[in-house]
């Protein structure tokens, strides 16, 4: 399909919707919680796909949610692009904050629900979520992860499913502000629990900074998308990464080079997308252009990429997408969008 570069139709921007919108979601009282560590019975009753030794609710003592009343619904959405014979884990990270990982994951996500793929994304960013916001599902969120591992809920009850494409959900680790002890084990008996339901991509939200929220959110990770802007301490941030990636086993790492403004580059004021890909040696997946389109769609709880007329970022990173999936396709060209198809077949002719 031809997408139009372009202004998106202006709609009414809903200022009070959009104030409520992120008022929701910040009055969250916190709640430290700690893992007793009492001794789990050998099975777990309820549905909640973690097995007994995650499952908090299978401690003696928890309280435990009726699991005849929440039966997980079949939502025939199983497997419609089965071409992926394996479940994708990928993880989105950076080191350096605000570079563009929650506004990343929520487009690339989307992108590759509405490319057929039954899509999770998990929100690993305890204590600050966002992606929720980003999705327009705060008001959805009633429980969280942490709610799963505490036994308050089961794992279906915690993935919330998007209206517009309902083969992509969300799962939030955390209310804000809400700590927990979670572990790297939790975090990949999480996603084989997601798996399970038949989820083809994993796609999860890293916190910023390197500490422990880093180590959990990439632990079951099976691949790793960095995201850099083309600032030097960003890139410093994302080749320390690559390497604590590749110390963890991580070895299918691709780079998402963001904020890209072509006037910069030109005026030789900005790096070039290929000198910070060069610079890291991380294979490029995308490059996704400066936009104040992203702080719009940000506000309206819309991805980018849902846009009916799409802009240069939404068409970015639907191209980032389809590369994700493996697709063969060409480099939004950020200079010259409009470029012709006989450009693009002959630059896939010259690699
Ligand atoms: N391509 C872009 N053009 C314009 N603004 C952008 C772009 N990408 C991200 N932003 C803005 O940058 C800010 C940070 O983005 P985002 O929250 O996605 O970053 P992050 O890496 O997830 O941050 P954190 O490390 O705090 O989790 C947001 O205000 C977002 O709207
Ligand atoms: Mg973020």
């Amino acid at each position: 399909m031809q997408h139009v570069v372009g202004q998106p139709a202006v709609r009414a921007p809903a200022v009070a919707s959009v104030a409520s919108r992120v008022r929701s979601g910040l009055v969250h009282t916190s709640a430290l919680r700690s893992l007793a560590s009492t001794q789990a019975p050998a099975s777990c009753s309820h549905r909640c796909g973690l097995g007994a030794r995650t499952c908090r609710s299978a401690q003696p003592g928890r309280r435990r949610v009726a699991a005849a009343a929440f039966e997980p619904e079949d939502d025939g959405l199983a497997a419609s692009a089965n071409d992926v014979q394996e479940a994708r884990i990928v993880v989105i990270t950076s080191g350096k904050g605000g570079v563009g990982k929650t506004t990343s994951s929520a487009n690339l996500g989307m992108s590759i629900a509405r490319l057929g793929y039954k899509v999770c994304l998990i929100d690993a960013d305890i204590g600050l979520r966002n992606l929720d916001l980003l999705l327009g599902l705060e008001n959805r969120i009633l429980y969280t992860a942490i709610d799963i591992l505490d036994g308050e809920c089961r794992l279906d009850q915690a993935l919330i499913r998007d209206k517009r494409w309902k083969n992509l959900s969300l799962l939030s680790m955390s209310r804000n502000r809400q700590r927990y002890n979670v572990t790297r084990a939790h975090m990949v008996q999480l996603c084989e629990a997601i798996i399970a339901l038949g989820y083809q991509f994993i796609i999860l939200d890293c916190p910023a900074g390197i500490d422990v929220g880093f180590i959990n959110a990439i632990s079951p990770a099976k691949e790793a998308l960095i995201v850099t802007t083309p600032e030097i301490t960003s890139i410093r941030d994302a080749d320390r990464v690559a390497g604590l990636l590749e110390a963890n086993g991580i070895y299918n790492v691709k780079l998402l080079v963001n904020r890209v403004r072509p006037d910069m580059i030109q005026k030789n004021d900005m790096m070039s997308v290929k000198d910070v890909q060069e610079m890291l040696g991380i294979p490029l997946l995308g490059a996704i252009p400066e936009d104040p389109q992203v702080i719009i769609s940000t506000n309206r709880g819309e991805p980018l990429v849902l846009q009916k007329q799409l802009s240069l970022s939404g068409i970015a990173f639907e191209n980032a997408a389809r590369r994700l999936i493996g697709k063969q396709d060409y480099f939004v060209d950020l200079n010259n969008p409009h470029k012709g198809l006989f450009q693009k077949i002959g630059e896939m002719f010259q690699g």
